[in-house]
Protein backbone atom coordinates (compact mmCIF):
# COMPACT_ATOMS: atom_id res chain seq x y z
CA UNK A 1 0.00 0.00 0.00
CA UNK A 2 0.94 3.38 -0.89
CA UNK A 3 0.18 6.45 1.19
CA UNK A 4 -1.61 9.52 -1.45
CA UNK A 5 -2.11 12.81 0.10
CA UNK A 6 -5.91 13.34 -1.63
CA UNK A 7 -7.94 16.18 -2.03
CA UNK A 8 -11.07 15.77 0.00
CA UNK A 9 -12.19 19.50 -0.05
CA UNK A 10 -12.15 22.81 -1.59
CA UNK A 11 -13.25 26.67 -1.18
CA UNK A 12 -12.11 29.77 -2.30
CA UNK A 13 -13.28 33.08 -1.34
CA UNK A 14 -12.67 36.40 -3.64
CA UNK A 15 -13.24 40.30 -1.90
CA UNK A 16 -16.56 41.59 -2.87
CA UNK A 17 -15.20 44.59 -4.73
CA UNK A 18 -14.56 44.21 -8.56
CA UNK A 19 -12.78 46.44 -10.61
CA UNK A 20 -13.82 46.35 -14.44
CA UNK A 21 -10.92 47.09 -16.83
CA UNK A 22 -12.38 50.56 -18.65
CA UNK A 23 -12.15 51.55 -14.73
CA UNK A 24 -8.42 51.99 -15.14
CA UNK A 25 -9.02 54.59 -18.15
CA UNK A 26 -12.25 56.02 -16.67
CA UNK A 27 -10.66 57.01 -13.01
CA UNK A 28 -10.79 54.57 -10.18
CA UNK A 29 -11.85 55.97 -6.90
CA UNK A 30 -11.58 54.05 -3.53
CA UNK A 31 -8.87 51.68 -3.34
CA UNK A 32 -5.93 54.35 -2.58
CA UNK A 33 -5.88 58.03 -1.44
CA UNK A 34 -7.08 60.00 -4.74
CA UNK A 35 -8.34 58.52 -8.12
CA UNK A 36 -6.26 56.37 -10.38
CA UNK A 37 -5.81 57.49 -13.95
CA UNK A 38 -3.44 55.58 -16.37
CA UNK A 39 -3.68 55.64 -19.91
CA UNK A 40 -4.75 52.46 -21.01
CA UNK A 41 -7.86 50.64 -22.28
CA UNK A 42 -9.91 47.49 -21.86
CA UNK A 43 -9.03 46.82 -25.00
CA UNK A 44 -5.16 46.46 -24.36
CA UNK A 45 -5.36 44.49 -20.96
CA UNK A 46 -8.17 42.07 -22.83
CA UNK A 47 -6.30 41.39 -26.05
CA UNK A 48 -2.69 41.43 -24.15
CA UNK A 49 -3.67 39.27 -21.33
CA UNK A 50 -6.91 38.12 -20.87
CA UNK A 51 -7.82 39.64 -18.07
CA UNK A 52 -11.33 41.74 -18.16
CA UNK A 53 -11.65 42.25 -14.05
CA UNK A 54 -10.08 41.56 -10.98
CA UNK A 55 -11.51 41.58 -7.09
CA UNK A 56 -9.31 43.99 -4.81
CA UNK A 57 -9.85 43.63 -1.03
CA UNK A 58 -11.17 46.27 0.85
CA UNK A 59 -9.09 48.85 3.47
CA UNK A 60 -7.92 46.61 6.52
CA UNK A 61 -8.92 43.06 5.05
CA UNK A 62 -5.72 41.02 4.85
CA UNK A 63 -4.29 38.19 2.96
CA UNK A 64 -5.05 36.42 6.11
CA UNK A 65 -8.60 37.34 5.94
CA UNK A 66 -9.00 35.83 2.98
CA UNK A 67 -7.63 33.05 3.61
CA UNK A 68 -9.63 31.95 6.14
CA UNK A 69 -13.07 32.41 4.16
CA UNK A 70 -11.43 29.89 1.78
CA UNK A 71 -10.04 27.57 4.62
CA UNK A 72 -14.13 27.77 5.93
CA UNK A 73 -15.71 26.83 2.62
CA UNK A 74 -12.79 24.12 2.25
CA UNK A 75 -13.58 22.43 5.36
CA UNK A 76 -17.57 22.26 4.94
CA UNK A 77 -16.33 20.77 1.84
CA UNK A 78 -14.60 17.97 2.91
CA UNK A 79 -17.30 17.94 6.10
CA UNK A 80 -14.51 18.55 9.10
CA UNK A 81 -13.74 21.34 10.89
CA UNK A 82 -10.75 23.08 11.94
CA UNK A 83 -8.87 20.84 14.69
CA UNK A 84 -9.61 17.93 12.60
CA UNK A 85 -6.38 19.37 10.60
CA UNK A 86 -2.85 18.97 11.40
CA UNK A 87 -1.12 21.42 9.99
CA UNK A 88 -1.57 24.76 7.55
CA UNK A 89 0.90 24.98 4.62
CA UNK A 90 0.08 28.58 3.45
CA UNK A 91 1.77 30.13 -0.05
CA UNK A 92 1.62 33.98 -0.11
CA UNK A 93 4.06 36.69 -1.10
CA UNK A 94 1.92 39.27 0.80
CA UNK A 95 1.49 38.44 4.54
CA UNK A 96 0.00 40.65 6.69
CA UNK A 97 2.97 41.30 8.50
CA UNK A 98 6.80 39.87 7.92
CA UNK A 99 6.09 37.57 11.04
CA UNK A 100 4.74 35.65 12.22
CA UNK A 101 3.42 33.47 9.36
CA UNK A 102 -0.23 34.53 7.83
CA UNK A 103 -0.54 30.56 8.13
CA UNK A 104 -0.64 30.98 12.34
CA UNK A 105 -3.03 33.75 11.67
CA UNK A 106 -5.25 31.39 10.07
CA UNK A 107 -4.78 28.68 12.60
CA UNK A 108 -5.88 31.30 15.33
CA UNK A 109 -8.67 33.09 13.18
CA UNK A 110 -9.81 29.29 12.29
CA UNK A 111 -9.86 28.27 16.06
CA UNK A 112 -7.50 25.40 15.62
CA UNK A 113 -5.44 25.01 18.79
CA UNK A 114 -2.90 22.26 18.01
CA UNK A 115 -1.03 21.35 14.91
CA UNK A 116 1.17 23.44 12.99
CA UNK A 117 1.29 26.31 10.47
CA UNK A 118 3.96 27.98 8.24
CA UNK A 119 4.06 29.99 5.10
CA UNK A 120 5.51 29.39 1.28
CA UNK A 121 6.89 31.69 -0.46
CA UNK A 122 7.46 31.07 -4.05
CA UNK A 123 5.70 33.42 -5.67
CA UNK A 124 3.36 32.90 -8.45
CA UNK A 125 4.68 28.99 -8.22
CA UNK A 126 3.88 29.04 -4.00
CA UNK A 127 1.00 26.52 -4.42
CA UNK A 128 2.46 24.45 -6.42
CA UNK A 129 5.27 24.44 -4.09
CA UNK A 130 2.73 24.49 -0.82
CA UNK A 131 1.38 21.45 -2.15
CA UNK A 132 4.63 19.48 -2.64
CA UNK A 133 5.57 19.92 0.75
CA UNK A 134 1.97 19.35 2.09
CA UNK A 135 2.12 16.25 0.00
CA UNK A 136 5.97 15.43 1.69
CA UNK A 137 3.87 16.35 5.14
CA UNK A 138 1.83 13.49 4.44
CA UNK A 139 4.05 10.52 2.88
CA UNK A 140 6.54 11.26 5.60
CA UNK A 141 3.59 10.70 8.40
CA UNK A 142 3.49 13.98 9.46
CA UNK A 143 0.39 14.80 9.32
CA UNK A 144 -2.93 12.62 8.03
CA UNK A 145 -5.28 16.36 7.06
CA UNK A 146 -3.64 19.19 5.97
CA UNK A 147 -5.61 22.51 4.78
CA UNK A 148 -3.13 23.92 1.55
CA UNK A 149 -3.70 27.63 1.05
CA UNK A 150 -3.10 30.14 -1.90
CA UNK A 151 -3.97 33.47 -0.59
CA UNK A 152 -2.65 37.10 -1.78
CA UNK A 153 -3.51 40.81 -1.41
CA UNK A 154 -1.49 42.07 -4.63
CA UNK A 155 -3.22 45.50 -5.07
CA UNK A 156 -1.01 45.89 -1.48
CA UNK A 157 2.24 46.20 -3.67
CA UNK A 158 1.14 47.78 -6.80
CA UNK A 159 2.37 50.28 -8.08
CA UNK A 160 -0.23 52.66 -8.88
CA UNK A 161 1.28 54.99 -11.61
CA UNK A 162 3.41 51.52 -13.50
CA UNK A 163 0.07 50.47 -16.57
CA UNK A 164 3.00 47.53 -17.28
CA UNK A 165 1.72 45.68 -13.96
CA UNK A 166 -0.98 47.64 -11.95
CA UNK A 167 -3.56 46.41 -14.55
CA UNK A 168 -2.67 42.90 -14.27
CA UNK A 169 -3.16 41.38 -10.45
CA UNK A 170 -5.68 41.10 -8.15
CA UNK A 171 -6.64 39.55 -4.78
CA UNK A 172 -8.03 36.24 -3.68
CA UNK A 173 -7.55 33.33 -1.84
CA UNK A 174 -8.34 29.38 -2.23
CA UNK A 175 -7.62 26.27 -0.24
CA UNK A 176 -7.52 22.57 -0.32
CA UNK A 177 -8.27 19.75 2.53
CA UNK A 178 -5.63 17.16 1.51
CA UNK A 179 -5.81 13.82 3.84
CA UNK A 180 -3.84 11.03 4.01
CA UNK A 181 -5.41 7.72 2.10
CA UNK A 182 -3.94 4.52 1.08
CA UNK A 183 -3.81 3.77 -2.37
CA UNK A 184 -2.23 0.61 -5.05
CA UNK A 185 1.17 2.64 -5.69
CA UNK A 186 -0.09 3.27 -9.39
CA UNK A 187 -0.92 6.18 -11.29
CA UNK A 188 -5.03 4.77 -10.99
CA UNK A 189 -4.73 6.46 -6.78
CA UNK A 190 -6.62 9.26 -6.29
CA UNK A 191 -4.34 11.83 -4.68
CA UNK A 192 -0.73 13.43 -5.67
CA UNK A 193 0.67 11.03 -8.15
CA UNK A 194 4.21 13.66 -9.06
CA UNK A 195 5.52 16.56 -8.92
CA UNK A 196 8.51 18.62 -10.37
CA UNK A 197 9.97 21.89 -8.25
CA UNK A 198 12.41 24.10 -10.22
CA UNK A 199 14.50 27.91 -9.82
CA UNK A 200 16.50 29.83 -10.87
CA UNK A 201 17.99 33.02 -9.19
CA UNK A 202 19.98 34.46 -12.10
CA UNK A 203 16.35 35.62 -13.13
CA UNK A 204 15.26 37.59 -10.04
CA UNK A 205 15.71 40.46 -11.34
CA UNK A 206 12.89 39.82 -14.23
CA UNK A 207 10.17 39.95 -11.42
CA UNK A 208 11.06 41.76 -7.96
CA UNK A 209 9.12 43.68 -5.38
CA UNK A 210 12.16 46.54 -4.91
CA UNK A 211 11.32 46.85 -1.02
CA UNK A 212 12.00 44.72 2.21
CA UNK A 213 14.44 45.12 4.99
CA UNK A 214 16.85 46.10 2.85
CA UNK A 215 15.12 49.01 2.50
CA UNK A 216 12.72 49.36 5.16
CA UNK A 217 9.57 49.57 2.64
CA UNK A 218 7.11 47.08 1.71
CA UNK A 219 7.84 48.15 -1.84
CA UNK A 220 6.54 47.75 -5.18
CA UNK A 221 6.40 44.38 -7.92
CA UNK A 222 8.43 45.31 -11.02
CA UNK A 223 8.28 43.32 -13.97
CA UNK A 224 9.96 42.92 -17.00
CA UNK A 225 7.11 41.18 -18.81
CA UNK A 226 7.78 40.20 -21.73
CA UNK A 227 11.42 39.02 -20.70
CA UNK A 228 9.27 36.79 -17.54
CA UNK A 229 6.38 35.68 -20.70
CA UNK A 230 9.42 34.30 -22.92
CA UNK A 231 10.44 31.91 -20.49
CA UNK A 232 7.28 31.02 -19.61
CA UNK A 233 5.31 28.78 -21.74
CA UNK A 234 8.48 26.71 -22.46
CA UNK A 235 9.62 26.13 -18.90
CA UNK A 236 5.82 25.51 -17.63
CA UNK A 237 5.25 22.85 -20.55
CA UNK A 238 8.54 20.93 -19.40
CA UNK A 239 7.62 20.97 -16.03
CA UNK A 240 4.24 19.20 -16.75
CA UNK A 241 5.95 17.03 -18.69
CA UNK A 242 8.27 16.43 -16.22
CA UNK A 243 5.29 15.27 -13.56
CA UNK A 244 3.53 13.46 -16.33
CA UNK A 245 6.86 11.22 -16.94
CA UNK A 246 7.04 10.70 -12.84
CA UNK A 247 3.80 9.04 -12.82
CA UNK A 248 4.84 7.43 -16.30
CA UNK A 249 1.81 9.17 -18.02
CA UNK A 250 1.07 10.94 -21.23
CA UNK A 251 -0.65 14.26 -22.30
CA UNK A 252 -3.45 12.16 -23.57
CA UNK A 253 -4.51 10.73 -20.12
CA UNK A 254 -5.16 14.30 -18.23
CA UNK A 255 -8.43 15.48 -18.10
CA UNK A 256 -7.85 19.01 -17.06
CA UNK A 257 -4.92 21.47 -17.00
CA UNK A 258 -5.13 23.87 -14.31
CA UNK A 259 -2.50 26.50 -14.94
CA UNK A 260 -1.88 29.91 -12.95
CA UNK A 261 -3.68 32.22 -13.99
CA UNK A 262 -1.29 35.10 -15.49
CA UNK A 263 -1.84 35.56 -18.97
CA UNK A 264 -4.44 33.75 -21.51
CA UNK A 265 -1.86 33.87 -23.93
CA UNK A 266 0.65 32.02 -22.05
CA UNK A 267 -1.96 29.34 -21.22
CA UNK A 268 -3.25 28.72 -24.49
CA UNK A 269 0.70 28.55 -25.52
CA UNK A 270 1.43 25.84 -22.65
CA UNK A 271 -1.93 23.79 -23.76
CA UNK A 272 -0.69 23.73 -27.27
CA UNK A 273 2.85 22.52 -26.31
CA UNK A 274 1.13 19.96 -24.41
CA UNK A 275 -0.77 19.02 -27.44
CA UNK A 276 -4.08 19.50 -25.40
CA UNK A 277 -7.47 21.73 -26.90
CA UNK A 278 -8.09 24.68 -24.35
CA UNK A 279 -11.59 22.39 -23.44
CA UNK A 280 -9.54 20.83 -21.24
CA UNK A 281 -7.76 24.22 -19.48
CA UNK A 282 -9.41 25.85 -16.52
CA UNK A 283 -9.24 29.47 -17.01
CA UNK A 284 -10.46 32.25 -14.28
CA UNK A 285 -8.03 34.65 -16.01
CA UNK A 286 -10.37 36.90 -17.07
CA UNK A 287 -12.00 37.34 -14.09
CA UNK A 288 -9.47 37.59 -11.62
CA UNK A 289 -6.76 38.62 -13.05
CA UNK A 290 -3.48 37.00 -11.54
CA UNK A 291 -3.78 36.30 -7.84
CA UNK A 292 -0.36 34.88 -7.96
CA UNK A 293 -0.19 32.03 -5.65
CA UNK A 294 -3.97 31.87 -5.01
CA UNK A 295 -4.70 31.70 -8.80
CA UNK A 296 -4.54 28.05 -8.90
CA UNK A 297 -6.53 27.06 -5.59
CA UNK A 298 -9.15 29.35 -6.89
CA UNK A 299 -9.11 27.98 -10.24
CA UNK A 300 -9.30 24.24 -9.08
CA UNK A 301 -12.10 25.57 -6.49
CA UNK A 302 -14.12 27.56 -9.47
CA UNK A 303 -13.47 24.40 -12.01
CA UNK A 304 -15.01 22.12 -9.37
CA UNK A 305 -18.41 24.41 -8.80
CA UNK A 306 -18.49 24.33 -12.43
CA UNK A 307 -18.63 21.02 -12.97
CA UNK A 308 -15.46 20.71 -15.16
CA UNK A 309 -13.30 18.64 -12.44
CA UNK A 310 -15.10 15.54 -11.08
CA UNK A 311 -13.80 12.62 -8.98
CA UNK A 312 -11.46 10.68 -10.47
CA UNK A 313 -9.86 13.26 -13.53
CA UNK A 314 -6.64 13.44 -13.90
CA UNK A 315 -5.29 16.78 -13.44
CA UNK A 316 -1.78 18.79 -14.11
CA UNK A 317 -1.12 22.25 -12.11
CA UNK A 318 1.66 24.08 -13.54
CA UNK A 319 2.86 27.80 -12.47
CA UNK A 320 6.20 30.16 -12.76
CA UNK A 321 6.68 33.73 -10.59
CA UNK A 322 9.25 35.28 -9.70
CA UNK A 323 12.75 33.91 -8.75
CA UNK A 324 11.77 32.74 -11.54
CA UNK A 325 10.33 29.89 -9.79
CA UNK A 326 8.46 27.00 -11.56
CA UNK A 327 6.64 23.96 -11.23
CA UNK A 328 3.45 21.62 -11.07
CA UNK A 329 1.72 18.84 -9.45
CA UNK A 330 -0.08 16.15 -11.34
CA UNK A 331 -2.79 14.64 -9.01
CA UNK A 332 -5.80 12.48 -9.61
CA UNK A 333 -8.92 14.11 -7.87
O1 LIG B 1 2.51 35.73 -12.55
C1 LIG B 1 3.88 35.84 -12.64
C2 LIG B 1 4.32 35.68 -14.01
N1 LIG B 1 3.97 36.83 -14.80
C3 LIG B 1 3.63 36.66 -16.06
O2 LIG B 1 3.52 35.54 -16.50
C4 LIG B 1 3.46 37.87 -16.93
C5 LIG B 1 4.16 37.63 -18.23
N2 LIG B 1 4.04 38.74 -19.16
C6 LIG B 1 2.88 39.11 -19.74
O3 LIG B 1 1.83 38.58 -19.43
C7 LIG B 1 2.93 40.16 -20.81
O4 LIG B 1 4.27 40.42 -21.16
C8 LIG B 1 2.24 41.49 -20.41
C9 LIG B 1 0.72 41.31 -20.37
C10 LIG B 1 2.76 41.95 -19.07
C11 LIG B 1 2.52 42.57 -21.44
O5 LIG B 1 2.16 42.13 -22.74
P1 LIG B 1 3.19 42.32 -23.95
O6 LIG B 1 2.49 41.89 -25.17
O7 LIG B 1 4.44 41.59 -23.57
O8 LIG B 1 3.38 43.89 -24.00
P2 LIG B 1 4.72 44.73 -23.79
O9 LIG B 1 5.16 44.69 -22.39
O10 LIG B 1 5.67 44.29 -24.86
O11 LIG B 1 4.20 46.19 -24.12
C12 LIG B 1 3.70 46.53 -25.43
C13 LIG B 1 3.34 48.00 -25.41
C14 LIG B 1 4.42 48.89 -24.85
O12 LIG B 1 4.45 50.06 -25.65
P3 LIG B 1 5.56 50.25 -26.81
O13 LIG B 1 6.88 50.14 -26.10
O14 LIG B 1 5.32 49.13 -27.77
O15 LIG B 1 5.24 51.60 -27.33
C15 LIG B 1 3.94 49.24 -23.47
O16 LIG B 1 4.40 50.51 -23.04
O17 LIG B 1 2.19 48.21 -24.58
C16 LIG B 1 2.44 49.28 -23.67
N3 LIG B 1 1.70 49.05 -22.44
C17 LIG B 1 0.42 49.40 -22.28
N4 LIG B 1 -0.46 50.03 -23.08
C18 LIG B 1 -1.71 50.21 -22.63
C19 LIG B 1 2.12 48.41 -21.32
N5 LIG B 1 1.12 48.36 -20.41
C20 LIG B 1 0.05 48.96 -20.99
C21 LIG B 1 -1.27 49.20 -20.57
N6 LIG B 1 -2.11 49.83 -21.42
N7 LIG B 1 -1.73 48.82 -19.36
Amino acid sequence: MTTRATVIGVGHYLPDRIVENHEFADGLDGVIDGTIKLDTSDDWIRSRSGIERRHFAAAGQTTSDLAVKACEAALADAGLVADDIDAIVLATSTADLTFPSAATMVQDKLGMTQGFAFDVQAVCAGFVYALTNANALIVSGQAKRVLVIGAETFSRIMDWTDRGTCVLFGDGAGALVLEAQEGSGTNADRGILASDLNSDGRYRDILYVDGGTSTGQTGFLRMEGREVFRHAVEKLASTANTSLAKAEMTAEQIDWVVPHQANIRIIAGTAKKLGLPMDRVVTTVQDHGNTSAASIPLALSVGKARGQIKPGDVVVTEAIGGGLAWGSVLLRW
